[in-house]
């Protein structure tokens, strides 16, 4: 479909999956407009790489967004913007109800008002919790175990009801582990703090951190650390410019998961971070982190069939190389 003259709004468009997504509709020509109140966001990355017009604001900022709507012209949002560190949602789950929950509805009632609705929205494998079968397709039952999953949850129940109601067409994708970084080196992962894997691995091999934690080696796994489906963060901004035509050419609302369907353990991703950056990584065999599924492998055969959707980068070494890459030049 032609771009035309519209703007796609991108909500978090200045945080890791945002960005790499607003690289992926420039690439293909689309005009992009990115609403980010960077708590967590890089304007250095908006403005050096992704010289698109930034709104500095909140989703939960009705007169921003009212304003916003007004004085540009959106056929569609993208809405990446949420907190998601597990942990802190268990310590502090006012503060994802009211940015991840009460900030998407606000977002979604100024869409209404404009008359703008279509929408693509980031949900996650935490919705399932704990899986009961392996792997995990999109009717599997969803049963978060924290407060960030279900804030997520929710907005994706807000999401289907908005769309029996009001004829509000989303996407909803539900991503498993979103890892790697652009293949050119202009983007990739920077999260303050860091709390993921590859990340925290490779700034092991880096020498930034002595060590790297596995947390539990008792899991019901071949090695017994955690198995996790890691996919390339480049083929998930893919996957949404593919969502997005789906909704502008008429599609119905739906939900994908989004994932590599291959699992790969903690020690796995390691031993890969070694032979990839050609150092030594030092583990520190630690007890288990608690909320941790031993694990998380999704299906993404809906997507493949319905959206056409194609992983580019499968290979656990490539997805690493990839954010080696990155954390080497954002870090020298
Ligand atoms: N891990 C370690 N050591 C670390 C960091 C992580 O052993 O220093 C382990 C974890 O215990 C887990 C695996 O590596 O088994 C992956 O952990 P991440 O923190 O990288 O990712 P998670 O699977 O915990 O979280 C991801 C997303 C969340 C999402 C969740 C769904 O980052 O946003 O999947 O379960 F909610």
């Amino acid at each position: 479909m032609s771009p035309g003259k519209t703007s796609i709004l991108v909500t978090g468009g200045a945080g890791y999956i945002g960005s790499h997504t607003v690289l992926a509709l420039k690439r293909v020509g689309y005009d992009v407009v990115i609403l980010d109140n960077l708590v967590y966001g890089h304007r250095d990355l908006v403005e050096k790489v992704l010289q698109v017009e930034l709104v500095v604001g909140d989703t939960g900022d009705r007169p921003l967004l009212d304003n916003l709507f007004k004085t540009h012209n959106i056929a569609a949002v993208m809405h990446f913007s949420a907190y998601a560190y597990v942990g802190e949602s268990v310590t502090d789950p006012a503060k994802y109800y009211r940015n991840n929950v009460l900030g998407t509805l606000t977002l979604l009632e100024a869409m209404l008002a404009a008359s703008i609705d279509k929408f693509v929205f980031s949900s996650t494998c935490a919705t399932y919790g704990v899986p009961k079968i392996i792997p995990i397709t999109e009717d599997h039952p969803q049963d978060p175990i924290n407060p960030y999953g279900a804030s997520k949850l929710m907005v994706e129940r807000i999401l289907s009801d908005f769309s029996v109601a009001y004829g509000f067409k989303s996407v909803r994708f539900r991503y498993f582990n979103a890892a790697g970084a652009d293949p050119n080196g202009q983007l990739g992962e920077d999260h303050n703090p860091e709390t993921h894997l590859i990340p925290l691995v490779l700034f092991t091999a880096l020498g930034k951190r002595e060590s790297i934690s596995i947390f539990g080696t008792d899991y019901p796994t071949s090695d017994g650390t955690c198995i996790r489906d890691y996919i390339h963060v480049s083929d998930l901004a893919d996957a949404h410019i593919l969502g997005l035509e789906y909704l502008l050419k008429g599609g119905d609302s739906e939900v994908f998961n989004l994932g590599n369907g291959n699992g790969f353990s903690v020690k796995e991703v390691i031993e890969t971070a070694s032979v990839v950056t050609g150092r030594d990584i030092k583990i520190l065999e630690c007890d288990r982190r608690p909320g941790d599924p031993p694990v998380l492998i999704g299906s993404s055969d809906k997507a493949r069939k319905i959206l056409g959707w194609h992983p580019q980068y499968s290979s656990l070494k490539e997805i690493v190389a990839h954010s080696w890459q990155w954390h080497q030049h954002r870090h020298q």
